[in-house]
């Protein structure tokens, strides 16, 4: 039995008083271990949300991470950084992170290769554009980002590595995959780790991303494939992001 994971990215949004209310009303409703919690805030704000989840079932995340120990790389945040402010997984590969900021398949196997050996979980993101969906390369799209981490890194590094599946139509636009749609790549991305090691794809958990709200997250999750959420926008509105993970636990 996979236990599903819910992860907040709250990308660079909020302030100081937004996460404290956020926070608040987030420790107020999420006790139950059903489900995993995970927030991510921007990096800035990691240290606040360290002390608001002190005595809380919901864990810290970062939404990126350097690929360098540490040294002259002005604005880059260390994994050191992040284990010292109690941080347990970090976003790597984003769309946002891959588009807006050139990341390749190769430095994101960096990032995931330095955060496996730190000692912190990945979330692993992949996934189509609509071009790429339009034109039939879906699997084709995932399999090359999966691979180029599986082929840098081996496959044991998998085993605390989280994969969130996000098509890039889907995020921030308020246009979800179906659940056929979801659970079809999810499948694949199961198979395509279970060619390496089939125990550790019954183990891993693979997240659907892309316009998860209160409303569409239990049909999402009821896929045999889909093992929780990773969610944008409905992650900073406490009650929605309450609702999508007693979604997630059910
Ligand atoms: P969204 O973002 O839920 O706002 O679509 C998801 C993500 O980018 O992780």
């Amino acid at each position: 039995m996979r236990t599903a994971l819910v992860a907040g990215n709250w990308k660079m949004n909020g302030n100081s008083a937004s996460i404290n209310a956020l926070m608040e009303g987030l420790n107020a409703e999420l006790k139950s271990n059903a489900v995993d919690v995970l927030v991510c805030p921007p990096s800035i704000y990691l240290s606040q949300v360290k002390a608001l989840t002190a005595d809380s079932v919901i864990a810290l995340g970062a939404q990126n991470v350097s690929e360098q120990n540490n040294g002259a790389f002005t604005g880059e945040v260390s994994l050191e950084m992040l284990l010292d402010l109690s941080c347990e997984y970090v976003i790597l590969g984003h769309s946002e992170r891959r588009s807006l900021y050139a990341e390749s398949d190769d430095l994101v196997a960096d990032k995931f290769k330095a955060t496996v050996a730190a000692g912190l979980k990945p979330i692993l993101c992949v996934g189509e554009t609509l071009e790429e969906r339009e034109e039939g390369n879906t699997l084709a799209v995932v399999e090359r980002q999966i691979k180029a981490v599986v082929n840098a890194a081996g496959i044991e590094q998998f085993t605390d590595a989280v994969i969130a599946y996000e098509p890039v139509w889907a995020i921030g636009t308020g246009k979800t995959a179906t659940p056929e749609q979801a659970q079809e790549v999810h499948a694949a991305i199961r198979n395509m780790i279970a060619e390496c090691d089939a125990e550790l794809a019954s183990k891993m958990r693979i997240l659907y991303g892309g316009s998860v709200n209160a409303a569409n997250a239990a049909e999402l999750f009821a896929n045999e494939d889909v093992d929780g959420g990773l969610v944008g926008g409905a992650s900073l509105k406490t009650n929605d992001f309450i609702a999508i993970c007693q979604a997630a636990g059910a």
